[in-house]
């Protein structure tokens, strides 16, 4: 159980990054699945256009893009593999490992997205942009936050995509980031009596209800 986990954080390591216009919508660069269906969602700024390809050890599946995306599903055996996305002459290089040992950055898709029911949501080519008011989409399937006495802001306006990523994500609930970052890419934690004692690596959210709650400032009990 030990060594395939140190092998995993060897190889996640060591990617370099390249500044490319190719960019990963789903899943991320560097993560492991608990299964092998991978569907790769991505976007480009000049490029993507034309065929690509995903190609690792065991196989290549071709992508098409329209509009600027891509996306395609590929099925991966257990292991680590090492990937390359192309299109023209820009490739991403990605770092993949399929096994149900590894927690660590575990990637989980939001269900639709590995059947490619992408219309349940929008139409692939034309997506909508990010974080505008997602409330009525995510509302049609998920319980409605707005009922409570204390919504907070970015929930009122239905900027769900702000905290979650719509597709997947390694973090819990799919959240864009883990939840002791998340508040602070909007807040700085308060200087006052209510939060000296808490520390900066405790998530706000043991507190403060991410969606609002029925009491003041969003806390979930006095
Ligand atoms: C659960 C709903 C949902 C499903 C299913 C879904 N999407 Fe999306 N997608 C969204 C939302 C919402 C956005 C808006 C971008 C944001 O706020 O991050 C988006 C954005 C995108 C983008 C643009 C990314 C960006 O940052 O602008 C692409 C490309 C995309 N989706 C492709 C797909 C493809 C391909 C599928 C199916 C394989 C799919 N989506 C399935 C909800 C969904
Ligand atoms: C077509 C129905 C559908 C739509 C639309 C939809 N979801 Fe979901 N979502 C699901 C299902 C089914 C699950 C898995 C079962 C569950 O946990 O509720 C899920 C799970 C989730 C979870 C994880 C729940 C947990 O308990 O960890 C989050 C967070 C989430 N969705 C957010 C969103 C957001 C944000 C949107 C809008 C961009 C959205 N969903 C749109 C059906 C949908
Ligand atoms: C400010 C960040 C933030 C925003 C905005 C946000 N969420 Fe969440 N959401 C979270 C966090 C954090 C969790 C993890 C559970 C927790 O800490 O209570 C979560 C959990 C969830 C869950 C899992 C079940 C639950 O209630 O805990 C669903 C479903 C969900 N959110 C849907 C939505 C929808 C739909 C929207 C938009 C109307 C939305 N979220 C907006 C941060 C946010
Ligand atoms: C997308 C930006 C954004 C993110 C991310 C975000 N917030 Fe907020 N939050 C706001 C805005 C805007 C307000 C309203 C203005 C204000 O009070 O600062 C607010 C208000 C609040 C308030 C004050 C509510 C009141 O009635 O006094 C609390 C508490 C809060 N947020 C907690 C959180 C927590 C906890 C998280 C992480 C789960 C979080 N926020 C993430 C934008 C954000
Ligand atoms: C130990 C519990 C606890 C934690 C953890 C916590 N808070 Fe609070 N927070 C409170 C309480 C209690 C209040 C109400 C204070 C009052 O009534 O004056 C509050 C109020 C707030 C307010 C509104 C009032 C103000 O001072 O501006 C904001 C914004 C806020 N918290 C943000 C955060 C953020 C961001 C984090 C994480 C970095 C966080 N809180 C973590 C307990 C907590």
């Amino acid at each position: 159980m030990v060594v395939p986990v140190l092998i995993l954080v060897a190889v996640l390591g060591a990617a370099p990054r390249a500044a490319l216009s190719l960019e990963l919508v789903a899943p991320a660069e560097e993560c492991s699945f608990s299964d092998g269906k991978v569907v790769v969602i991505g976007m480009g700024t000049k490029s993507p256009t034309g065929q690509g390809k995903l190609k690792w050890e065991g196989g290549e599946v071709p992508l098409s893009a329209r509009a600027g995306r891509f996306y395609g599903a590929a099925t991966l055996s257990p292991g680590t593999h090492e990937a390359t996305l192309t299109f023209g002459d820009e490739t991403l290089e990605l770092c993949w490992a399929v096994s149900p040992q590894v927690p660590a950055k575990q990637y989980e898709y939001h269900p639709g997205v590995t059947n490619l029911e992408c219309k349940t949501c929008h139409d692939p080519e034309a997506p909508p942009p990010p974080s505008q008011d997602t409330g009525p989409l995510c509302y049609g399937c998920h319980t409605k936050y707005t009922a409570r006495s204390a919504v907070h802001q970015p929930v009122t306006k239905g900027l769900c995509t702000a905290c979650h990523d719509p597709h997947g994500s390694i973090n819990p609930a799919f959240l864009r980031r883990s939840a002791v970052e998340l508040c602070q890419t909007c807040h700085n934690r308060p200087i006052d009596k209510a939060h000296e004692k808490h520390k900066d690596d405790e998530p706000c959210t043991e507190c403060h209800d991410p969606h609002g709650s029925s009491r003041a400032h969003n806390l979930r009990r006095r």
